[in-house]
């Protein structure tokens, strides 16, 4: 099974979670692309949907939902999304898409959060992917120097702005050994908007598609 094939069979898997009169939030990237079109099936069993990226908002919107805002859902049911990189512990690094500030609060806003990956994203320890830092663009310079002295390689993501109106510094080369403590910790820098870490609001179910099917964690 390529990895493409691997990423549908996550993606529908996750259709078993949406219950009726459910309020789903829903990710960014290339498996909820595909979870998007999974959704079409299920549609009478959503009460409300709000998503978190504007990429995702018109995926939905072509697939014939309305999109509401988090602040006329309220709290939600269930959180879907994808990951980067996801460890046995539910910690999580996100915002491949750049999308991670706003994944970051409708994952904090969700009962459940189920997180959809193929079995490239699982990782002994986080840092092989590239962490993606939100920044805001006056302290880019900044915050790049404080990443250096925690031992990384800040990369700018150039020609990329966020859905806030901010830049991406993707750290290259950390090793992540104790993701809620370098999650705070970085949280802390001022002009970080947001650390692509998830880790003090880990996932709660991760649905891995490998080529012997799907393999569910769940979060005690
Ligand atoms: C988006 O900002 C990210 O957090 C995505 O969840 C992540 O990049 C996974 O994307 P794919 O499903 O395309 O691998």
């Amino acid at each position: 099974m390529d990895q493409a094939q691997k990423k549908r069979q996550a993606a529908r898997a996750a259709i078993d979670f949406i219950e009726p009169g459910i309020r789903l939030g829903v990710g960014t990237g290339s498996t909820v692309n595909l979870f998007i079109e999974e959704l079409a099936r299920v549609r009478d069993r959503i009460a409300a949907v709000t998503a978190s990226s504007r990429e995702t908002e018109q995926r939905l919107k072509a697939a014939g939902f309305e999109v509401a805002e988090l602040a006329e859902t309220g709290d939600l049911d269930l959180y879907v999304d994808g990951a980067d990189e996801a460890n046995k512990h539910f910690h999580l690094i996100k915002g491949g898409g750049g999308a991670l500030t706003r994944e970051k609060v409708l994952a904090a806003a969700s009962r459940r959060f189920v997180c959809i990956i193929d079995d490239s994203k699982w990782v002994a320890v986080l840092g092989r992917f590239p962490l993606p830092v939100e920044v805001v663009p006056m302290a880019q310079s900044y915050v790049a120097r404080q990443m250096v002295r925690a031992r990384g390689q800040p990369i700018l993501r150039k020609g990329f702005v966020t859905d806030n109106g901010n830049v991406i510094l993707d750290v290259h080369q950390l090793s992540i050994t104790n993701p809620p403590d370098m999650e705070a910790r970085f949280n802390q820098i001022a002009g970080v908007v947001t650390v692509g870490i998830f880790a003090s609001r880990p996932a709660d179910v991760i649905l891995m598609a490998e080529d012997a099917g799907i393999k569910r964690f769940d979060r005690r």
